[in-house]
């Protein structure tokens, strides 16, 4: 049997993407799906928002869509509610893989101990520094000479998880909160289909546990670092 062949018969990495805006990373992936590039499979979007542009990406990739809106009929959807639909939708796709994608609202521990699958989350600084929002513009403030971007294992606390990999560029004297936001995007772009491709060959564990990864793989400890500037 010809390599090409045996790759052929690795089964698909089942992806569920939870979004909350554009979807541009949601994009990178069913680009990479659809091109082959990628050996998974994108089983479904979750949106907390009915307007988001992912959601239109994800229709015309033919990717079922669920939108657990946080403001249906102007009534505010409590976390909880959110919770108990999207668990059990995630169930009956039966991902390997969960991924927060821009995906915006802080989840329990119950749900994520709970999950269908681990779950991972991209994260715009270079974590351990800078969690939560407005992370370019505070890395401005602050006179940071690097900034990036970080995929980490979701867990209770926010932005806390073990960081898996991470892409750094070098912060420009004339960089603006939004030139900084551009280019750290163009690194997520490439951050998050290398991650997936690790995940999806076994070369990177999903256990919290920095020294199973050691134990488990040739590669250097964690977070395995791309640098990318531009
Ligand atoms: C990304 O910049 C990510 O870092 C942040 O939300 C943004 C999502 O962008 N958490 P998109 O929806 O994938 O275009």
């Amino acid at each position: 049997m010809s390599i090409d062949n045996a790759s052929q018969l690795i089964k698909p990495l089942r992806i569920a993407v939870l979004v909350s805006g554009s979807g541009s990373n949601l994009q990178v992936l069913i680009n990479a799906m659809q091109a082959g590039a990628l050996p998974i499979e994108i089983v479904g979007v979750i949106s907390n928002r009915e307007d988001a542009y992912a959601l239109t990406r994800a229709k015309d990739a033919e990717i079922p869509v669920v939108v657990l809106s946080h403001v249906a009929s102007g009534k505010r959807m409590g976390i909880k509610t959110f919770e108990t639909h999207a668990s059990s939708q995630l169930a009956s796709w039966q991902p390997g893989l969960i991924v927060l994608a821009g995906f915006m609202r802080v989840l329990s521990a119950d749900f994520i101990d709970n999950a269908a699958a681990p779950m991972i989350n991209l994260h715009p600084s270079l974590l351990p520094v800078y969690k939560g929002l407005d992370t370019h513009q505070r890395a401005i403030q602050a006179g940071e000479r690097h900034h990036g971007c970080s995929i980490h294992v979701v867990t209770a606390e926010l932005d806390a998880g073990t960081v898996l990999t991470q892409a750094l560029l070098e912060i420009n004297q004339k960089d603006t909160a939004d030139s900084l936001q551009e280019r750290v995007q163009k690194l997520e772009h490439q951050l998050l289909p290398w991650t997936i491709l690790l995940l999806a060959k076994g070369a990177l564990s999903l256990k919290d546990n920095s020294s199973s990864h050691q134990k488990n793989t040739f590669l250097p400890a964690l977070p395995l670092k791309l640098y990318l500037n531009d």
